[in-house]
């Protein structure tokens, strides 16, 4: 532990629960990020028969589009640190094709920074908002690039710089006013909001041809109410920390958030609030 309170490894632990405790709500709340992982997966280029990790895979969104587009030649690894994420992967799954036509899955528990697959044994890496999440970003890289083939793929998602995603801040902001700060400090999800960060980290890690695109998005809520709780199937270590506060200081924080949120409302047509967000997709070569 260093003189910032960050403790790696209680970090992990706590984003660990935190992921557990929301598995089962994760996929419903990420259909509002569906340009974020569409734009990944052409960032891509997956073909039939290639291997795939999907990193920090939650409930398997980006793993499951894979799959069927890797079609039965094809092989994915689904790999997370909470293993209810897995869970939720394997069991939620309205739409699948019949198994012969898609690739074989492989669910994997494991810390991005330290995987036990082999050196050189994918063509693609994806990692859908999950490079912020980790303690030490360049582990993350360096593992990234240690099971890609020389030639193959990583595509990637973070979000934006912290002022383009009100889709968080409104939330985090009404957190800092209302509570004090957290004992166990977290890095923040926008470090790689800042494109030349991210070219840097992924040159440093020894990626090449890396392309970088800029996606801006709105996220509908019919209620502020349903925006908080989007937040909240987010946040996972946040949300672990949430869960534990007295009911009154939570009421107060959902009162604070509808204030927060009175900006985004939208006053035509389309009731609720339009509440924007930037997320930033990397291609780059290992
Ligand atoms: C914001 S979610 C993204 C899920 C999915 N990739 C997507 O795009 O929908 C972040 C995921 O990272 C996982 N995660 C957090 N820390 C991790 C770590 N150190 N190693 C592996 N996975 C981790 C969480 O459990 C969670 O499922």
């Amino acid at each position: 532990m260093t003189d910032t309170g960050f403790d790696p490894r209680r970090l992990k632990a706590l984003e660990r629960a935190g992921f557990n405790r929301i598995a089962h709500r994760y996929a419903e709340s990420a259909e509002l990020r569906r340009a974020v992982n569409q734009a990944l997966l052409t960032a891509a280029r997956l073909q039939p028969g290639l291997s795939v990790l999907d990193l920090a895979s939650g409930p398997g969104l980006l793993a499951h589009a894979a799959q069927e587009a890797l079609g039965p030649a094809g092989e994915v690894f689904a790999s997370d640190i909470a293993e209810q994420m897995l869970v939720a992967a394997r069991n939620t799954r309205p739409h699948a094709p019949p198994p012969a036509a898609r690739a074989a899955m492989h669910y994997v528990a494991a810390d991005a920074e330290h995987l036990s697959l082999r050196d050189h044994c994918v063509d693609r890496v994806l990692a859908g908002l999950a490079l912020f999440m980790l303690p030490h970003p360049e582990r993350g890289l360096a593992e990234m690039h240690r099971v890609l083939r020389p030639g193959g793929v990583l595509a990637l998602s973070v979000w934006g710089a912290r002022e383009d995603v009100p889709l968080i801040h409104c939330a985090q902001d009404c957190i800092a006013r209302l509570l004090p700060p957290p004992r166990q400090a977290r890095p923040s999800v926008f470090r790689f909001g800042d494109p030349r960060q991210l070219e840097h980290s992924l040159q440093q890690a020894g990626f090449r041809q890396i392309a970088l695109q800029r996606i801006d998005f709105d996220c509908h809520f019919s209620h502020a109410r349903d925006y908080w709780q989007a937040f909240l199937d987010l946040a996972g270590g946040a949300a672990e920390s949430l869960s534990r506060l007295p009911e009154a200081t939570q009421d107060r924080l959902r009162d604070e958030v509808a204030h927060e949120l009175s900006r985004f409302r939208q006053s035509s047509d389309k009731a609720g609030y339009l509440v924007p967000a930037t997320a930033w997709i990397a291609h780059a070569v290992a």
